[in-house]
Formats: C-alpha cells, sequence, structure tokens
C-alpha cells in the first residue's frame, strides 16, 4: 500500500460554512494561496450551486491556484454537478465531490427514500460528474452510522460507477478510534473493486476524536484524510490539518507514513485563517495554539533549556514558530532567570542572581506572569540600591 497520505484541505467549504459571515472571494483566493504554499494536495474551495458569491469564488480560486487540485461540492444532483463543473472548469485540475447520505436516520428522516432509490441516485450523479471530469469524489454521508452492510454497497456500486476517491465521512463525530478502523478494515476486506479507488476520511470533532478516527482510519488504508486549518467546521469542527500532519510527521518512525505538507508554513496558515474568519485559536490547541512551545513550570524550563527534547516532541520551528516560550512567572526557578538574562544581554557579573531572584519571586506572586521590561526594571531597581 502506498505510504503517501493525500492532505484533503475543506477549510474554505466546511470551515467556511460553520462562520459567523461568510468571507469574501477575495479572503477566500487568499487563503487558498496559502494552503497552495502549504502544500495541500486538495483545496476543497466550496459549494458552487449553494449561491452565485460562492459559485464565483470557487472560479476565481480555480483559475488562480495552479498546484493543488480544486475541487466543489454537490448534492447528487445534476444541477449541483453541473454548477460544479462550470465553476472548475477553468482549473488546472479539478474534482467534482458529490455525497449522498446513507445512514438509516438520514435516508428515512431527511431524504425519505429507499435504501435501493439512494443507489441509485448516488450512481447517476458519479456517472454524471464523469462527464467534466476523471477526477470524482463520492461522500456517503452519515457513514460513521451507516449499517455496514450497506455501506459496503454503497461503496462498490459507487467505485464501479466511476468514483476514484470514496470518503466515509463521521458527519456527527460519532464514532470512536477502534470502531472507526473497524469500519475502514471491513471495508478493505469485503468490498471487491475497494482497490480501484483512494479511500477518504473525513471525521467531524464533536467528541473531541476527529483526529484520534482519522488517525485510526489511515491504519487500517485510508490514504486521504480532509481536514480544516486550526480544526474549524461544522458545530465542534473537523479533524485538524496541523494535528493529523505532525501527529504523522512526528510518528513517522512508527507509523512509515508521509504527507506533502510543508510543515514550516502550518504557524503563518494557522494565523491568517483565524484572523479571516474572526475565529480565535485556544491558548492551549495542540501545534498552533499559544501556549504549544510555551513552557511554565521551573522543572519543565530547566528541562528544556538542558535539552529542548525533554519536554518537546517536535520543535517549534518545524511549524514555523521562531522559538519556545518560557514563561516566567512564581514556578520559574533561578535556571531561567539567568538564562532570560543572558538573552537580554546581562552578564553574571552584572548582577547578583540570589537577590534577583528574590525580588522576581515577590513579583511574580503578586502580578502571575513577568515580562522581558519588569526583569529589566528590577535589576535596575536592585542596582540602584547598591549605588545608595
Ligand atoms: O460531514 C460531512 O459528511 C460532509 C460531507 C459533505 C462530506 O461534510
Ligand atoms: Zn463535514
Amino acid at each position: 500500500m502506498d505510504n503517501r497520505v493525500i492532505i484533503f484541505d475543506t477549510t474554505l467549504r466546511d470551515g467556511e460554512q460553520a462562520l459567523p459571515a461568510s468571507l469574501s472571494g477575495r479572503e477566500k483566493l487568499q487563503i487558498a494561496l496559502m494552503l497552495e504554499r502549504l502544500g495541500v494536495d486538495v483545496i476543497e474551495a466550496g459549494f458552487p450551486v449553494s449561491s452565485p458569491g460562492d459559485f464565483k469564488s470557487v472560479q476565481l480560486i480555480a483559475k488562480e491556484v495552479k498546484k493543488a487540485t480544486i475541487c466543489g461540492l454537490s448534492r447528487a444532483l445534476e444541477k449541483d454537478i453541473d454548477a460544479c463543473g462550470e465553476a472548475l472548469s477553468v482549473a488546472e485540475k479539478f474534482r467534482i465531490h458529490t455525497f449522498i447520505a446513507t445512514s438509516d436516520i438520514h435516508v428515512d428522516t431527511k431524504l425519505r427514500k429507499s435504501q435501493d432509490e439512494v443507489v441509485e441516485m448516488a450512481v447517476k450523479a458519479i456517472a454524471h460528474a464523469r462527464k467534466y471530469t476523471n477526477d470524482v469524489e463520492f461522500s456517503c454521508e452519515d457513514a460513521g452510522r451507516t449499517h455496514i452492510d450497506y455501506l459496503c454497497r454503497m461503496v462498490e456500486a459507487a467505485i464501479k460507477a466511476g468514483a476514484t476517491t470514496v470518503n466515509i465521512p463521521d458527519t456527527v463525530g460519532y464514532t470512536i478510534p477502534s470502531e472507526f478502523g473497524s469500519t475502514i478494515e471491513n471495508l478493505f476486506n469485503r468490498v471487491p473493486n475497494i482497490d480501484q479507488a483512494v479511500i477518504s476520511v473525513h471525521c467531524h470533532n464533536d467528541l473531541g476524536l476527529a483526529v484520534a478516527n482519522s488517525l485510526s482510519a489511515i491504519q487500517y488504508g485510508a490514504r486521504q484524510v480532509e481536514c480544516t486549518i486550526n480544526g474549524i467546521g461544522e458545530r465542534a469542527g473537523n479533524c485538524s490539518l496541523e494535528e493529523i500532519v505532525m501527529a504523522l510527521k512526528t510518528r513517522e518512525s512508527l507509523l512509515n507514513l508521509q504527507t506533502g505538507i510543508n510543515t514550516q508554513e502550518i504557524s503563518k496558515t494557522s494565523k491568517l485563517v483565524s484572523q479571516l474568519c474572526n475565529m480565535p485559536v485556544q491558548a492551549n490547541k495542540a501545534i498552533v495554539g499559544a501556549n504549544a512551545f510555551s513552557h511554565s513550570s521551573g522543572i519543565h524550563q530547566d528541562g528544556v533549556l538542558k535539552g529542548q527534547n525533554t519536554y518537546e516532541i517536535m520543535t517549534p520551528e518545524s511549524v514555523g514558530i521562531n522559538k519556545n516560550n518560557l514563561n516566567l512567572t512564581s514556578r520559574s526557578g533561578r535556571h531561567v532567570i539567568k538564562h532570560r538574562l543572558t538573552e537580554l544581554g546581562y552578564g553574571p557579573a552584572e548582577y547578583d542572581l540570589d537577590e534577583v531572584y528574590a525580588s522576581f519571586l515577590r513579583l511574580a506572586d503578586k502580578k502571575g506572569q513577568v515580562f522581558d521590561y519588569d526583569l529589566e526594571a528590577l535589576l535596575f531597581f536592585n542596582q540602584q540600591k547598591h549605588e545608595h
């Protein structure tokens, strides 16, 4: 099996869908160009039939982005697929992504159709999309809650109809990693033509398991992951691109899987998406949160100063952050104070470490975090005391 995992980014479709206000065409293009620089393989640019604005921005991205495959979403309806074909035809490489729900709850309650009718709709939609391109993706919406027998039947029919990627979404973030992994394993064991398509996963984060579920699916043979920057998306969001990519990279010796992502562009991309989408990133968010490379306790700071990998499993530079951050608080020890003063240009002869450390602790107890300018002020006042 191929060791390359395709990264399919849906920040501009699933992610944008969850924003209080939509992005302008220019903002979407700015994000798409950044995603291209980041090295994503497929950019899902939008849902062209949903509005004239979305159609135009998908078209704009299709025109301007050259390296990544540009994808548009469509229901399993001819008019949606035609809108995708039209918006995407200017692209160097494009994909039409069509979907229909497969779980009993969606088929009975939402679609109000029989299982046979749904298979028929999927097959017709895929065949129609193939008139525009050889790159057609089909998604079984709510696959996470779909009976495995029906899921196998649908996947087999979709591949036979011409889908080159078949996506298995955990639309409502309901599954757990062992269960989702075994769904993928079952598909590989039971669908006879499975090797004629790339199996993809698209996990939502309702139980905070989107990345874990995606990783489990990859271990059972999925080779495309659908994800978003900062994990933005419907409700609790989608699998976060930076987390799945860095999990694969950091544990490469165990997993033996690679992506084409230029990981040094991650931090910049995260900031751009956060700003344009007006979606702040929580401080303790893995990889891109403000605290992801910050160390606070004296024991950790001392360890990191002796060897960065004592408390860092990846370097900040590997995700485009200049350096880690050692927070100066009442938990900090002498070692980090001396280190910070050296960084600020003060040699050991210029201060009495015991004295500075004692006044640092008094200030930290009152103030919480102590900044460089506080430390310089402490040094100044201690020097003044000695001079008078
Ligand atoms: O969550 C989902 O099922 C989707 C599909 C349209 C792929 O976003
Ligand atoms: Zn989704």
